[in-house]
């Protein structure tokens, strides 16, 4: 079984060029109809997801949950949150996706837990200097009765990082009060998350996504906690390893013990980081020793011009090398504006437009002009770019729609805790406007206002209820509105438009897997030739080894002016080709 090969890869390595479908379960699909997404959700879309073409799926949180940060606060690490399903119904749902051929890779959050999190409320109850305590991060405060913080860091999401509790010491939460963070300097805190990992990896699982991966250790004791800088949670990151609280060394033990737990199993358990750190570090977690693959999110920071993606590209081929994994390439995720609405954004210096984006979705969408049909067709160019390349690639649900941000969600509709904890001129919309519920089916438009395009089948509140039948209840309205525009984005749509994205991905999913990843081969030629030297700046163009023979080309036209089709048989382009000629925001594919 270890070695069994699929094309080039062996079953073991079956990640290192997987295209992963990210799942944010409460947005995917609701079977019971009570607004909020599940796992019987999941287990009913999987040959939507089969269909599609990916190897792998990633559910964010799915644990019981307070929702004070959209799950990623999680109460009992090792069950399935009530309103999402059941235990059985999870396993139902792994047993559906490897009969499709999918793996499974849940998510795991070891800097924090739920306030509501037993050993919080253990620690909480126990006291001051209690074994309990030393679980979380607590200290005493400053002032003459302790009534000020320990010292001035401000939480990721606003306000202050440290939170006071009824016997008057503070805890540190890098995020949401509600997330009080974990103290990985208590060997009982490795213990409970081993016994985690071991506890999905026993259920069938084959893999993790690991929360802020950079942030578990934490350097509070090397000189009194009012002399550290007042803005090391939002520091740039450098490589010095001098930031108090992200991308310490020491946080690479955790990884080494992790790998052991994953190495216990056939085939071993693989691994990939969440760790926003700088470029020349992320190889250190994605190490064959450690976690195995990191997130390279330098395509998600990148503006729509050849150099960022071409140095994105670089640096990602350069990582993975140096850690002797595959990199991996990433344009949305539940944290990020959406790529299709960034990229009909204005496109201002390198790297600065992440900013714009973000700005957009914090002036309630106003403030630029969202051009959708330039977005639309860069996205398409896009995902044929990213799909050419050699690792893996991580998709974010909705994505293969189309879907756009929506920006204009009413600020009293918002769940973010960005948009909760902020205020006044500081106030931002945050994250909700890419975790609107999928629309899976356009139907008869009834009720703008009761709209939910299938989002959801039937209003029981319990699970296993089929689909809507005539005159049952109205399924409850998705727990973040869906904008009437979903409509035209709605899968059954989609997939009756054979020009649509959705088919677009469909395609170039097959035949990535049957030409390129198929070879094994992790190589990549860049093509400096493919263009007159006046465009070479505006083009990214590479080639790969085909299973077929020859050689796949990939050409992305970033350019105002057109520049000729390498010769050869066109298989693939993200908007059809007229005169032998590639058009600006678009990219082809050619056999030569
Ligand atoms: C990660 C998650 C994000 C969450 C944060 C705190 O960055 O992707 O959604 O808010 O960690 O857990």
């Amino acid at each position: 079984m270890a070695d069994e090969q699929h094309g080039g890869v062996s079953a073991a390595e079956w990640w290192k060029q997987a295209v992963v479908y990210q799942i944010y379960p409460r947005s995917f699909k609701d079977a019971n109809g009570d607004g909020l997404g599940d796992i019987p959700g999941v287990t009913k879309q999987m040959g939507y997801l089969e269909a599609l073409g990916v190897d792998a799926i990633w559910l964010s949180p799915f644990y019981p949950s307070n929702l004070a940060d959209g799950g990623y606060d999680v109460i009992d690490y090792r069950n399935v949150d009530p309103r999402l399903g059941m235990l059985e119904d999870f396993d139902e749902m792994v047993r559906a996706a490897h009969a499709s051929g999918i793996k499974v890779i849940v998510d795991i959050v070891p800097n924090h837990t739920s306030d509501c999190h037993v050993m919080f409320q253990e620690a909480l109850a126990a006291g001051p200097g209690s074994p309990e305590r030393d679980r979380y991060i607590f200290r005493p405060g400053r002032g003459e009765a302790g009534e000020l913080p320990p010292n001035d860091w401000q939480s990721s999401f606003g306000g202050p990082a440290w939170e006071r509790v009824a016997d008057g010491e503070w805890y540190l939460h890098l995020f949401a009060k509600e997330q009080p963070d974990l103290n990985w300097k208590n060997p009982e805190v490795h213990e409970e998350f081993k016994k985690t990992l071991r506890f999905w990896s026993d259920r069938g699982v084959d893999g993790f996504r690991v929360d802020v991966a950079h942030a578990l250790v934490k350097d509070l004791e090397s000189r009194p906690l009012d002399e550290f800088p007042a803005d090391a949670v939002s520091a740039p990151l450098d490589t010095s390893g001098s930031n108090p609280l992200w991308d310490r060394p020491e946080v690479h033990q955790i990884y080494r013990e992790w790998r052991e737990v994953f190495n216990e199993y056939e085939p071993p358990r693989f691994a990939v980081g969440e760790a926003w750190v700088h470029p020349d570090h992320q190889y250190l977690y994605a190490s064959p020793e450690e976690l195995g693959q990191v997130f390279n999110f330098e395509f998600a920071k990148a503006n729509w011009c050849a150099a960022d993606f071409h140095r994105a590209i670089e640096e990602g081929l350069a990582s993975a090398e140096r850690s002797g994994s595959t990199t991996t390439w990433v344009m949305s995720n539940h944290d990020v504006v959406r790529h299709a609405s960034r990229y009909g954004l204005p496109q201002v210096a390198a790297r600065a437009h992440h900013q714009i984006a973000t700005d957009w979705v914090l002036r309630d969408g106003a403030s630029y002009i969202e051009d959708r049909a330039v977005g639309e067709r860069r996205a398409r160019a896009a995902i044929l770019m990213e799909l050419a390349l050699p690792g893996s690639v991580y998709i974010y649900q909705g994505e293969e729609l189309g879907l756009f941000e929506v920006a204009d969600i009413p600020w009293d509709r918002l769940e973010d805790p960005q948009a909760v904890n902020t205020s006044g001129a500081r106030q931002i919309k945050g994250r909700d406007g890419c975790r609107v519920p999928l629309p899976w089916c356009a139907g008869d438009l009834p009720e703008p206002a009761s709209w939910n395009a299938n989002f959801g089948d039937g209003a029981t509140g319990t699970f296993g209820f089929a689909d809507r039948t005539e005159g049952a209840p109205a399924p409850a309205a998705p727990h973040l509105p869906q904008p009437l525009w979903f409509e035209d984005f709605a899968v059954d749509r989609e997939e009756a438009d054979p020009a649509s994205m959705l088919a677009l991905y469909r395609g170039a999913l097959q035949l990535r897997a049957r030409e390129l990843t198929a070879t094994g081969d992790t190589g990549l030629t860049w093509l400096e030739d493919i263009t007159p030297e006046a465009q070479a700046d505006k083009v990214v163009a590479f080639g790969r080894p085909a299973a077929s023979g020859g050689t796949i080309l990939c050409v992305t036209n970033f350019g105002e002016t057109a520049v000729p089709v390498p010769e050869g048989e066109v298989l693939l382009s993200s908007i059809p080709l007229e005169n032998g000629v590639l058009p600006r925001d678009a990219t082809v594919w050619v056999r030569a």
